[in-house]
């Protein structure tokens, strides 16, 4: 008993939880992740499961991504990605829905099938049904010789290393890094971006282990925020564009782990029916980085400050207009808005692991949640 409490404390590696180390990892994962693929100075990114079977993705009329939870939420910023750089329809797809719902599949779509643990069952019974209808699958999975991982034709890990808290963090932002670089790679090839831009893009890349860097020195101040909303009954997050699906995952992280309601929307969709909830009771996390329809989402702001919410602004270090209406901001560094949601998740990891703590609960290992599922 002893020598386990011992050995587990030696894998947290000084940190009091599992979650709390691997938000800390992100920088260092995300170099893991793109090292030997992703060549800076000779413009080039490689990658073997790709490479094999380029004609495939630059043949390819459509990609349909399945995966679920957090990894469904990193898809999301993929078909994002995906269309904007390399100009290829892109569809999300819930595994579980997917595999019950009678897809159309032809034999010149590509399969994504994204996987943490290589293990769930309904992103495993998706495969296997789109390869039985002659689609290419190919698997972004982070355990390496995992059933999925198996299973598809090709793939790419994350290279993440061992993510042990249930709750995923740098899964979800390794897994955006392997979907960025993929769908570089073909906008280079197809030469739906310019050249320059494509090294542009790189070069970001390359930043943003440092940009994590430095926002996760706002830890402190997210203390000083979980502390003061760490009792609200309901959280609402509000996101655009890439940074909507930031919204759902800086949601679901706060279900997860702290057990408190929580609802992740598309800003503009507010007026649709979250707004009628909004009162003085209501924190209201908005990512409102200046890339990215920031008036649009500032006059959101505006609607929440008129009905007495409080607002938890997510900005771009140096940002003004926000800061001025906002109950509390936390800044993130600048870069280009493709890559905004792989900063503007830092805050929101943290915000969700503080409020977990201070409210006593299992934040490695939260109520009736397991980190791979494994059965229906
Ligand atoms: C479980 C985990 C989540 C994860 C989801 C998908 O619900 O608790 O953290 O996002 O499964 O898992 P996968 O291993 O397929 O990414």
């Amino acid at each position: 008993q002893k020598l386990q409490i011992n050995l587990e404390q030696i894998e947290k590696n000084g940190y009091d939880h599992f979650m709390l180390k691997e938000i800390y990892e992100q920088p260092s994962a995300i170099v893991d992740t793109y090292r030997g693929r992703m060549l800076v100075d000779q413009g080039l990114i490689r990658m073997a499961g790709v490479d094999d079977n380029l004609t495939k993705f630059l043949n390819a009329k459509r990609i349909i991504i399945v995966a679920c939870g957090t990894s469904w939420h990193a898809g999301l910023v993929a078909e994002y990605i995906f269309e904007d750089f390399a100009r290829i329809p892109v569809e999300v797809e819930y595994a579980s829905e997917f595999r019950y719902r009678n897809p159309v599949i032809n034999q010149d779509d590509i399969v994504i099938a994204i996987s943490q643990s290589g293990e769930t069952a309904d992103t495993m019974a998706a495969i296997k049904l789109a390869k039985e209808k002659g689609a290419f699958v190919f698997g972004v999975c982070n355990v390496v010789g995992s059933s999925i991982s198996r299973e598809t034709h090709a793939g790419a890990y994350t290279h993440a290393g061992p993510e042990i808290g249930v709750a995923s963090t740098k899964a979800f932002t390794t897994q955006i890094t392997v979907l960025s670089l993929i769908a570089l790679k073909l906008a280079k090839e197809k030469g739906s971006i310019s050249n320059s831009d494509f090294h542009l893009y790189l070069r970001e890349l390359d930043l943003i282990p440092s940009k994590i860097e430095e926002a996760l020195k706002s830890n402190e101040h997210i203390t000083g925020v979980a502390s003061e909303y760490k009792d609200a009954s309901n959280f609402l997050y509000l996101g655009r564009g890439f940074n909507f699906p930031v919204a759902l995952e800086g949601a679901l992280k706060l279900k997860e782990i702290s057990y408190i309601h929580a609802e992740g929307y598309p800003a503009a969709e507010m007026k649709h029916g979250p707004i009628a909830l909004i009162d003085e009771m209501m924190p209201v996390v908005v990512i409102a980085t200046r890339k990215g329809h920031y008036e649009k989402v500032i006059s959101n702001i505006q609607e929440i400050k008129s009905r007495n919410g409080k607002i938890i602004g997510i900005v771009t270090e140096g940002d003004q207009e926000v800061r001025e209406l906002a109950d509390y901001v936390i800044e993130v560094p600048e870069t280009v808005e493709a890559f905004t949601p792989l900063l503007t998740t830092i805050p929101l990891q943290l915000l969700s692991y503080h409020i977990a703590l201070m409210l006593g609960k299992n934040v490695d290992q939260p109520r009736n949640l397991a980190k791979s599922v494994t059965v229906e």
